[in-house]
């Protein structure tokens, strides 16, 4: 079980969902945890769930889409920690369903700025660290809308189909350097992000109609690939977008 002992995981976004089921999967393996979001209450309680599960970790109060956050997030985790061996870049919002062209200038930078610039950021100061250290494990979180699209998603779509560019592009750049960076996929998870859609009175019509496994995934199971990705038994995958939807295109 302790197959990450000793080793420094960061996770953005680790203050619910997808980011705090794996934050608690990796202290469970031995890991210790730096814990990255925006809200301290939630992100101080994954932080004492992964102790609870006999794990170590830290709280980082970070803004993913503010450069100065980002590095003091990075900086604190050496500070703490010594090195950062695998960091999961997996803040992101959703934001609200829109057409093209009633996309306000606000939603496009929220969505733009959070998915791409925050992962951008993210690795900007992460890479160093594993430069120096001589290698690392980046996994940064796309969306099933990051390989394909959607009605009224063009603009969180295109947000991620940059983070599977940008983490496509990291692979080629520092693969030579012992660093690994993939990105994943995953479809409909039962977070706060899918909260409006289980709430809809056709909603058991919708997921039934569009994923073929007829259930929304779980944020423990996305963890569960996020795992495997990080581990030596991925030694040879760099680069790629992982998909985690049930079957489903959107
Ligand atoms: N659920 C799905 O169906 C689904 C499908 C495909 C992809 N995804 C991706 O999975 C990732 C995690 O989402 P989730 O489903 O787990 O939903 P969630 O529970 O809403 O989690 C989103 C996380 O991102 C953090 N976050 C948002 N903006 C941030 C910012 N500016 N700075 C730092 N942290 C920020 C939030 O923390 P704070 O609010 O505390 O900052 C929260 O921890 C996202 O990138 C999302 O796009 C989700």
């Amino acid at each position: 079980m302790n197959t990450f002992a000793g080793k420094v995981i960061l996770v953005t976004g680790g203050s619910s969902g997808i980011g705090r089921a794996t934050a608690i999967k990796f202290g469970e393996r031995g890991a210790k945890v730096v814990v990255a979001s925006r809200r301290e209450k939630e992100g101080k309680e994954t932080v004492e769930m992964i102790k609870k599960a006999g794990g170590e970790a830290m709280f980082v109060q970070t803004d993913v889409r503010i450069a100065s956050q980002v590095e003091n997030m990075v900086n604190q985790t050496v500070r703490k920690y010594g090195h950062l061996d695998i960091a999961f870049n997996n803040a992101g919002v959703g934001g609200i369903m829109a057409r093209l062209i009633r996309t306000t200038e606000e939603l496009f930078d929220e969505l733009v700025d959070t998915n791409f610039k925050g992962v951008w950021l993210s690795m900007k100061y992460e890479i160093p660290v594993m430069l120096e250290q001589g290698g690392g494990v980046i996994i940064n979180n796309a969306s099933i809308a990051g390989v394909s699209t959607a009605e009224r998603l063009s603009v969180y779509s295109g947000s991620k189909h940059a983070v599977v560019a940008i983490s496509n592009a990291a692979a080629s750049e520092y693969g030579r350097d012992n660093i690994r960076v993939v990105s994943i996929c995953p479809g409909w998870i039962k977070t706060h992000m899918t909260e409006d859609l289980r709430s809809r009175k056709d909603a058991d019509t919708m997921i039934q109609g569009n994923v073929p496994l007829k259930r929304l995934g779980e944020p423990e199971e996305v963890a569960e690939m996020v795992i495997w990705l990080a581990s030596d038994a991925a030694s040879y995958v760099s680069g790629g977008a992982f998909i985690i939807s049930g079957g489903m295109n959107v």
